[in-house]
């Protein structure tokens, strides 16, 4: 069964919502803060979560008018369909099932009328004992030695989820040395290699088609250096596979017991959690792994079953529609407090922005409204000596997700208390701001005189009403990774089927690859056909330097 489609903009809720935007646009967030009766609604207690939406610009009629038109799109129904294996995915005729590749083991999930948790837990199992064999150094190389390094080849969703796990879990280390390379850009590939031993070194290509240009020309660039530093036979037990295509592996030379399967109801943005994350596992070993599908396999059931007023994903959804879609708002930022979570927001621009960068209904028909937000954002505190001056001073309203952990990772770690008071500290900025009557009894206090105070005040303002949601967890762990990741993935979910578009295929970005196939051939036969005008002179002047 496919997805209902309906129009957010004509349902009665989003009518009501417009009006209500009316009413509470100038209120102030502080304001709000201080006449609801209770926070209770405004905090999103799950697990080890603490969720607080409490600074944001809503009342509870906002609250309650979001909930309805989720009910209005019956994203109820869209939920059940999304689980149970429908095709809703209807442009690509796929089904969405990255969430059944973190089960427990202990349902049943039917898909074309099979149950696909055993196939799934195979796959698991070999994984295993995969990551097992190479953390023990039971699996060796060609010339007999263990394995300390290991290189993923993918690009996109075979890259971007991996490496940022990896990087976020790092304190969890396996032993081995994780690199990653994705960039067509020559240069990446040739400086990874070049510090790394070929003998000890274990290379994974992943790539759900086997036939991406940038994953493909980097692993063949590996394979003839590894030929040239080792041998032909070496292919064998240095290259490993993740990829639905098992015709294109064996012609690459990868042996069968190094092929790791993918199916197509995993959508490449979604897969850090099927073979695609063979990287991770060998990266912070299988047991850390199979936490990190724990914690976001929790966070499916919660998405799953809580009502919609307490329902973590649908609640941030359902506020990213408000900004976005009442106030206007075209970017969110997303501000982790732990160096760790460095690649998130590279990881959730892939993940957001190709999921509903869309412009098109899922009637066919162009939207009238905006859809998918710009996604940004550097970890706290590093963003704060960069890009804050714009989030508290600048024109556009920028809602921020605040991401920050009770305990640090490192039991010595005496700063954490520093780190945490400027995560509390910049969303009560962001609320409050600082008024005019503040800033002349600051300056007075200083000892400036009246004209002084006068040129200097405005400056000195901040108008505050910067909405923020905190996210206030115990530790960064396996499982709390998962769960926040996951949380994500829902949102995304929601929000595509309040904007009534198809948030699982990816058709914007193939134009560019055709296009790009079409030059290379033109600048390999050094010939320009006919591109415009600022085409075509770009690329003469490109060939005349070769
Ligand atoms: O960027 C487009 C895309 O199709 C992504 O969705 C995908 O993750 C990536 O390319 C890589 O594709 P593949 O895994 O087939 O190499």
């Amino acid at each position: 069964m496919t997805l209902k489609k309906i129009n957010p903009t004509k349902t009665k809720s989003w009518k009501k919502l417009k009006t209500h935007f009316k009413e509470i646009e100038n209120e102030e967030i502080k304001n709000l803060l201080s006449s609801r009766p209770s926070n209770e609604d405004f905090n999103l207690k799950w697990n080890d979560f603490n969720v607080n939406i409490s600074k944001n610009r809503i009342d509870n009629t906002t609250l309650n008018l979001l909930i309805e038109l989720a009910n209005e799109c019956d994203l109820k129904d869209a939920i059940s369909k999304q689980f149970n294996g429908d095709s809703i995915n209807e442009t690509e005729k796929r089904a969405v099932l990255h969430t059944a590749v973190r089960t427990d083991g202990n349902e049943k999930i039917n898909f074309n009328g099979l149950d696909i948790v055993p196939s799934i837990l195979e796959t698991r199992k070999q994984i295993k004992s995969f990551t097992n064999d190479v953390i023990s150094g039971e699996l060796k190389g060609h010339t007999g030695k263990s394995f300390t390094d290991i290189v993923n080849i993918g690009i996109g969703g075979s890259d971007l989820g991996p490496v940022m796990i990896v990087e976020a879990l790092k304190h969890y280390s396996s032993g081995l040395k994780p690199h990653f390379v994705s960039n067509v850009d020559g240069d990446h590939v040739l400086e990874t290699i070049k510090s790394l031993n070929p003998e000890t070194t274990l290379f994974i290509i992943v790539s759900k088609t086997f036939t991406t240009q940038e994953t493909i020309s980097n692993a063949n660039t590996i394979k003839e250096w590894l030929v040239s530093k080792l041998d032909k036979n070496a292919i064998s037990k240095h290259f490993a596979a993740v990829s639905t295509n098992v015709s294109e592996i064996k012609k690459f030379g990868i042996n069968s017991k190094m092929v790791f399967s993918m199916n197509d109801w995993v959508g490449g943005r979604f897969s850090l959690w099927s073979s695609v994350g063979l990287s991770i596992s060998l990266a912070i070993g299988y047991d850390n792994f199979r936490k990190l599908l724990s914690g976001a396999h929790k966070m499916d059931k919660h998405f799953q079953k809580t009502e919609f007023k307490n329902n973590i994903p649908v609640i941030l959804a359902l506020l990213s529609v408000w900004y976005n879609n009442f106030f206007k708002c075209e970017t969110e930022a997303v501000i982790p407090y732990t160096q760790y979570l460095n690649r998130l927001p590279a990881y959730l621009q892939q993940a957001i922005m190709e999921s509903n960068g869309k412009s098109v209904d899922r009637s066919g028909k162009v939207v009238e409204y905006q859809t998918g937000n710009i996604i940004w954002g550097d970890t706290g505190t590093n963003s704060q000596h960069a890009f804050f001056q714009l989030i508290h001073q600048g024109t556009k309203l920028i809602p921020c997700d605040f991401i920050g952990f009770k305990k640090p990772l490192f039991k010595e770690n005496t700063q954490h208390n520093k780190l945490m008071s400027n995560f509390f500290a910049q969303t009560e900025a962001l609320m409050t701001g600082k008024s005019e009557k503040t800033v002349v009894d600051e300056l007075k206090k200083s000892g400036l005189n009246e004209s002084e105070i006068n040129l200097l005040k405005t400056f000195k303002v901040f108008k505050g009403n910067r909405p923020t949601n905190t996210f206030l967890i115990n530790q960064l762990t396996p499982e709390s990774l998962g769960s926040l990741v996951a949380m994500y993935e829902h949102k995304i979910f929601v929000q595509g089927i309040i904007w009534n578009i198809y948030s699982y295929d990816q058709w914007g970005v193939e134009l560019g690859k055709q296009l790009a196939s079409k030059v290379l051939k033109e600048i390999e036969d050094q010939k320009i056909s006919n591109h415009d005008s600022s085409t075509n002179s770009l690329l003469k002047t490109y060939l005349s330097n070769q």
